[in-house]
């Protein structure tokens, strides 16, 4: 809406990704196209970008935006989206749903279209349980986006509507919650990429089994340990995977995300093999900064 997406327009939108980045197009009565994805990134494939872009010009049907996401904690490759889209005049919206927390090139993921959104669902990497969050350089759209947001209501004494406003407000208790967790959003992102290091040692060796690759520009959440398998898994494989993912799941993770066998989480300390009070998995820490019963 704030791009002034209508019913009849396109807009492209990466093609692997939850389902939740395309429905907002169809809200809005306009078409999707869906574009490829690299192999380098998992993510929008520059290339292919612009040549949807050549083909919607020559077409005369140039798409109202971009919809790029940064899949499973990844950024895209943005150099190159950005350059593109600015040539053609076309607006970023980035999908950093999953990518709270990641980098490009050092600059944080979320941070390269006209908007960002992120996502506080339950599964992300912090979470106010639901909700998300919308940012931008541009004050006019973030001061729109809040108009529409609190039901549209004109800035009078009385009650004065004069379009269709929507309630995607987010509580102030549940602000609270996602502000005090993005104080320890570096130590999940270390987490998470604890848990991705520790499937890829586990599997290592596992044939034809390829881990979601992370480019030298890109710091990833690793929000999701993701990997592709060429075929099946050989079957002399199979128990060493089966035991894996096994293991992965009976040694609860604190609530940071990290297996720590602190003295406080002595109720998991059968799970949580120890070695002199320290973990032996994935940290050396003593402790670590979860305790049972916080968030
Ligand atoms: C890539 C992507 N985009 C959008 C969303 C939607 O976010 P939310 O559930 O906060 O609406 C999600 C996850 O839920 C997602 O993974």
């Amino acid at each position: 809406m704030l791009l002034g997406v209508e019913r009849g327009d396109t807009v492209f939108c990466s093609a692997l990704t939850f389902a939740a980045s395309a429905n907002p197009i169809v809200y809005q009565g306009a078409e999707p196209v869906f574009i490829d994805s690299e192999p380098g990134t998992w993510n929008m494939s520059p290339a292919a970008l612009e040549d949807a872009l050549r083909d919607a010009r020559s077409n005369g049907r140039m798409p109202r935006a971009v919809i790029v996401v940064n899949l499973y904690g990844q950024s895209a490759d943005f150099d190159p989206i950005v350059e593109i889209c600015g040539r053609y005049g076309v607006p970023i919206v980035e999908d950093a749903a999953e990518s709270l927390g990641a980098f490009y090139k050092k600059r944080p993921s979320g941070t390269f279209g006209a908007l960002g959104v992120f996502s506080f669902n339950g599964n992300k990497i912090i979470t106010t349980s639901g909700g998300g969050m919308l940012v931008s350089d541009d004050e006019a759209l973030i001061s729109r986006a809040r108009f529409l947001a609190t039901q549209a209501r004109e800035p009078a004494l009385h009650y004065e509507h004069r379009v269709i406003g929507f309630n995607y407000r987010m509580s102030n208790i549940l602000a609270g919650v996602g502000r005090g967790q993005l104080r320890v959003l570096q130590q999940r992102v270390e987490a998470r990429r604890a848990v991705f290091d520790r499937y890829r040692r586990g599997l290592a060796g596992v044939a034809r089994l390829r881990w979601m690759p992370e480019p030298e520009w890109s710091r990833s959440n690793r929000w999701l340990s993701a990997c592709t398998l060429d075929g099946a898994v050989p079957g002399d494989d199979i128990p060493r995977v089966i035991r894996q993912l096994a293991a992965e799941r009976a040694s609860k993770p604190g609530r940071c995300g990290s297996r720590c066998s602190s003295s406080q989480s002595s109720r998991n300390a059968a799970s949580m093999p120890t070695k002199g009070g320290r973990c032996r998995r994935s940290c050396s820490r003593a402790a670590c900064a979860c305790r049972p019963g916080r968030t």
